[in-house]
């Protein structure tokens, strides 16, 4: 029997596939809706202390390759997504899920953390170190000291498992530089990438968003090569105990079969979750499975990180 399940942190999940954060998980009614699907499981969109409403639109657009946005953070404040998961947990004790948050501050992010910590939710956080829509707030996870500040005082109470979402970096030092970084903290999982930061799309002679005269994050198809160089970059460095978290570019099974084989224990989709709905989650985990079978594979176990090499 071919299985696409996987573990994360110790906790077990029937699929590998899942939402990216930003994708179909502002409201209650969105994440049932991922919870309900072939999904494995899902993180909320990134949580601030309070609510936001986020920059002006049209701040999202799906575009032929891919899509750009410059959201700005919009949530509904942490106490939504926190209140509504220790709902959850009381109502399908069996599965876990993922809270993905952020402060506007440093000192608000640890805020953040200990009303989680303090909180009775089992499941897994997501600090997100790569948010690049925030006008005059620099990505965090570009700057190497600041990320080692801040998970050194994180790691000082937080107990729970947590992971870091990543921007993508393009240069092999910075991989080692991040890895040697991230090395240092009991991370349940580094989850590679976010979108490419600051693109810009252009329509006729017009950009097709509105915040920062354009300037937007890339997803989609646009960005697979650096997920998965990302992926593997990082699965090669970091300490086994931290796992990898795919996402970029996933539009098909054999796109989740590359991030597999390049380390990652769990897939994540966002613009192809935005352009098609929650029925992607089925139909790439079937497309997923026809290639395992194909090559004779039943777990996720039996390729992850078994990417070849052209030999010197
Ligand atoms: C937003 C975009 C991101 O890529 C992210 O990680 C967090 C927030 C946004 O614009 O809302």
């Amino acid at each position: 029997m071919t299985s696409t399940k996987t573990r994360i942190a110790g906790f077990d999940f029937d699929n590998c596939l899942m939402n990216a954060a930003g994708v179909a998980c502002m409201t209650i009614a969105e994440l049932e809706a991922v919870k309900d699907s072939a999904a494995g499981t899902f993180v909320t969109k990134t949580a601030t202390l309070d609510f936001r409403a986020g920059n002006p639109e049209p701040r999202y657009q799906d575009v032929p390759l891919g899509s750009i946005n410059s959201m700005g953070l919009p949530n509904q404040g942490l106490d939504y997504y926190l209140d509504y998961l220790l709902e959850l947990q009381e109502r399908e004790p069996s599965r876990t899920f993922f809270l993905s948050l952020v402060g506007m501050s440093p000192e608000e992010t640890h805020t953040i953390l200990k009303k989680v910590e303090a909180s009775d939710f089992q499941g897994i956080t997501e600090l997100n170190l790569s948010c690049p829509n925030v006008p005059g707030k620099p990505q965090i996870a570009y700057d190497f000291e600041t990320t080692e500040r801040i998970l050194k005082e994180v790691f000082a109470y937080f107990t729970k498992p947590l992971g870091i979402k990543l921007p993508p970096y393009f240069d092999i030092v910075h991989f080692d530089q991040a890895a040697a970084v991230f090395n240092q903290f009991p991370l349940a999982f580094v989850n590679c990438v976010n979108s490419i930061g600051n693109g810009l799309y252009i329509e006729d002679e017009s950009v097709v968003i509105r915040p920062k005269n354009g300037f937007g994050g890339i997803g989609g198809q646009y960005i697979k090569p650096t997920a998965l160089a990302n992926v593997h970059a990082f699965y090669q460095r970091l300490n086994p105990e931290i796992q990898i978290i795919g996402t970029g570019g996933v539009l098909t099974g054999r796109d989740a079969f590359e991030h597999i084989l390049c380390g990652a224990s769990m897939v994540q989709v966002g613009t192809t979750l935005h352009k098609e709905g929650v029925a992607a989650f089925e139909r790439i985990t079937a497309e997923l499975k026809a290639i395992m079978e194909e090559k004779g594979y039943e777990s996720l176990e039996d390729f992850r990180g078994k990417l070849q090499y052209i030999e010197e």
